[in-house]
Formats: C-alpha cells, sequence, structure tokens
C-alpha cells in the first residue's frame, strides 16, 4: 500500500531533520519534498530519502501537493513559513515549539489558519514521555489534593547558546532565549497538567551579565487561576557535563510530586508521588493498574516513613501511600505519533491519546506565546503582567 499522507519539511537543521527521521519510515507517511536556504543539508538530507530538494520553501508549496508541513525553522522564524503552508492549502501543520516569538506572529498564524480550516498542531513533546503523562494523571486525578506551589527548571549547558548551531549559535541565540526556547516548554507542560487551570499573571526576572546576545536566563512565577504559583526557571549559562537538566516539584494540599527527568550532577532521575491519605491502598492499587495499562510501569507504595536529619526528628510513623518509578524512558516522538494518528483519524483526540486531553494545538501555542511574551515583560518592565487567556 502507497503512503496515504504526504509530508514537506521546511527547515532542516537538529529538528528538521530527526522530523524527516521520524515521519519517513511511518507506513502511512512519505516525506516527498524538504526545504532549507542552506541547499547543501536540504540536498544532503533530501537525496537520503529521494525527496524533491528546495531552498525555497515558496517554491516547494507551489510545486508540490502536501498533507503535511513541518515548520522547524528558527525560534523567530515560523510566522512566514507557516503562513506560506496555509495559504499554499496544506490542510496540517506541525509547528516546532515556540509557535512564535512574538504575540503579533502567534497572533498572525492562528488567524490565518482559522481562515484557511488549517490545523495545527504544536511539538510539545515534553507531554510524552510515561513520566511526564504520569505527572497529569497524578494531578488531574487530585491524588494530591490541589496544587497549590510547584518549582520547575530547565536548564542547558552553556554550550547549547555559544556552540549548538556552530557558527550561527550566536545569531541564533539572540533571536531566542530560555524564555522561548525553554520556558515554551515548561509553560506548556504547566498549563497541561493544571488544566482547566490557566496562567492569569507573570512577575519574572531575568540576568544578562554573561551572554551578552541573549539573557542567561529567566526566573518567573507564574499564577493560575486558581491561585497556584509554580516558580519556573531556566539558564543558559550552566557549566555542567549534561546537555540539560529538567526538574519538577509540586506542591499539593494533601500530597507532593517529584520528577527528576533530566538529572544534574549527584542527582539521579526518578519519580515519586506522596498521594493524600483520603487514597486508599484498593484505590492507589487501581491507580497503579490504570497507568501500568497505559504502559507507565510504577509501583505503590505503602509504607510508614519517619522523617529524621541528624538527631532531629519530625514524628511520622504513619502509614503513607505513594506511586514511583526510577524508570525513566524518555520518547520524544510520542506526542508527534499521535499528530500522525490524530490526521489520519480526524481528530485531536486520536486512539493513540486517550486519557491525556487533546493534543498540543494551535491554542495551546497561543497560550505558550503569551505567557512567554508576559514573562519576557516582566523581566524588562518589573511589573507584574497579566496574561490571563
Ligand atoms: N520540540 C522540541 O523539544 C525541540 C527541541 C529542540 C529544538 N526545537 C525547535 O525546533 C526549531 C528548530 O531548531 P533547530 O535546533 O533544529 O535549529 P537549526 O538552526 O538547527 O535548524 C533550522 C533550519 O532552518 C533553516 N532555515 C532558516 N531559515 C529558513 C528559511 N527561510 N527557509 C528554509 N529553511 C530555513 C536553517 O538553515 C536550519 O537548517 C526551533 O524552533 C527550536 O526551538 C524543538
Amino acid at each position: 500500500m502507497s503512503p496515504q499522507l504526504k509530508a514537506g519539511v521546511i527547515g532542516l537543521g537538529i529538528l528538521g531533520e530527526q522530523h524527516v527521521d521520524f515521519l519517513h519510515p511511518q507506513p502511512e507517511v512519505a516525506v516527498t519534498a524538504v526545504a532549507d536556504i542552506r541547499t547543501e543539508v536540504a540536498d544532503r538530507v533530501g537525496g537520503r530519502i529521494g525527496a524533491f530538494v528546495y531552498g525555497d520553501y515558496d517554491r516547494m508549496l507551489k510545486e508540490q501537493k502536501l498533507d503535511i508541513v513541518v515548520v522547524a525553522t528558527p525560534d523567530p522564524l515560523h510566522r512566514d513559513p507557516a503562513l506560506a503552508a496555509i495559504e499554499a492549502g496544506v490542510p496540517n501543520l506541525i509547528m516546532e515549539k515556540p509557535l512564535a516569538t512574538t504575540l503579533a506572529d502567534a497572533r498572525a498564524i492562528i488567524d490565518a489558519a482559522e481562515k484557511a480550516g488549517t490545523r495545527i498542531f504544536i511539538n510539545f513533546a515534553n507531554r510524552g514521555s510515561a513520566l511526564d503523562r504520569a505527572t497529569y494523571y497524578v494531578i488531574q486525578q487530585g491524588l494530591l489534593g490541589d496544587v497549590v506551589y510547584g518549582d520547575v527548571h530547565l536548564d542547558d549547558n552553556i554550550l547549547v547558546p555559544t556552540k549548538m548551531w556552530g557558527g550561527r549559535s550566536r545569531e541564533w541565540g539572540a533571536g531566542s532565549s530560555t524564555a522561548h526556547f525553554l520556558l515554551s516548554h515548561v509553560t506548556d507542560f504547566l498549563r497541561w497538567v493544571m488544566a482547566p487551570a490557566d496562567v492569569s499573571e507573570v512577575y519574572a526576572i531575568s540576568q544578562q551579565k554573561v551572554l551578552g546576545f541573549t539573557p542567561d536566563l529567566y526566573d518567573a512565577f507564574l499564577t493560575f487561576d486558581n491561585e497556584a504559583k509554580v516558580r519556573v526557571r531556566a539558564e543558559w549559562i550552566k557549566h555542567i557535563d549534561g546537555l540539560v537538566e529538567f526538574a519538577f516539584y509540586f506542591a499539593g494540599a494533601k500530597g507532593g510530586l517529584t520528577y527528576v527527568k533530566r538529572p544534574g550532577f549527584a542527582e539521579v532521575d526518578g519519580w515519586r508521588a506522596n498521594v493524600s491519605d483520603s487514597v486508599t491502598t484498593e484505590q492507589l492499587l487501581a491507580h497503579q493498574d490504570v497507568l501500568m495499562s497505559q504502559g507507565i510501569n510504577v509501583r505503590a507504595l505503602v509504607h510508614r516513613p519517619s522523617p529524621t536529619a541528624g538527631a532531629l526528628k519530625a514524628g511520622g510513623g504513619d502509614v503513607k501511600r505513594g506511586l514511583e518509578t526510577f524508570e525513566n524512558p524518555l520518547d520524544f516522538w510520542r506526542v508527534a505519533q499521535s499528530f500522525v494518528d490524530g490526521i489520519l483519524e480526524d481528530t485531536l483526540t486520536p486512539a493513540s491519546w486517550q486519557g491525556y486531553g487533546p493534543l498540543p494545538s494551535a491554542i495551546d501555542g497561543l497560550r505558550q506565546t503569551q505567557i512567554v511574551a508576559a514573562i519576557v515583560e516582566s523581566a524588562e518592565t518589573g511589573r507584574v503582567v497579566e496574561c490571563a487567556p
């Protein structure tokens, strides 16, 4: 059977080439065209799979009838290829995050897509790994009680903004920031797990002492419309051996969740939810069954912790229940796989994405862009910035 869907990929750098290698082997998809202004890169990637190769995406869109276009250009350059694909009548866009680096760009893309009836998926890949989905489940099921506070950091090695894009790194970093590149993931993740709560206002600081061409970091407090507050921070000046450090903590009124997705020095990855005392052992086992049925390998934990620190004791001894795992299978393409399923099934909730809300789409890209814009504005003005939906 020949593939039903023809895909084109615009921007064939680190992520774009990975999109080609993810999509092309899918039985229902063939990447039939690729475009990059670096024509030697386009020739190499397109040549590998026998796709039509273009230096100019406008020409590609004029000459090729495509069912899917992936936009994987650098952060500030998503608008023009997206608008061109929409205008060319492409029915499905897979946009790399962030949707845009300005609200004006995000609105232009979304308005055009709404008019044309184009479906837009945003590749918020950090919704897809098993423990991302376990975090969603635990919070959405209320196993922590209401989440009142959280603390998330997602940091890159300083080599990312200074070296990762070779000679283009400085320009690349200058067109983006840790707010756009990293906090786009974090803000989307938080909106997803905290839904229906959404961010209503932001207070942020940044530091600008080291890199010079882009802020060194952003450190922000997001207030949700249910009064939860979550601190989110992202650095581009870390002198570490790893590429990324990524960890979450959520304080619920009745429980807590720690998720170390990408450990830093002397940390281990792992995931642990200490659930509300109102969850019985039978209910805990039922939740474990649900998670295991979704391919998420967590163990139920019933024990009597007695916290101590040296000579200090804090009481305890009561039975506490939780779910935990030290398995941390990262699955960068889980969300994108469901995009393909969503296109084939004509829905934002395909069979492969049941139980996790709709797949990340235009509205999520718009909200992420709004929140990140508010973070940047707050850091620049020193004021709290409103950003209710
Ligand atoms: N989903 C994720 O977890 C994730 C991870 C990393 C990066 N990203 C995102 O993916 C996007 C691409 O990042 P990258 O690291 O691959 O960047 P990159 O610079 O390696 O690749 C971008 C490519 O776009 C090309 N390009 C630039 N302008 C063009 C134009 N007008 N027409 C055609 N091609 C053009 C460049 O030549 C380059 O090859 C960014 O938005 C980035 O934030 C997403």
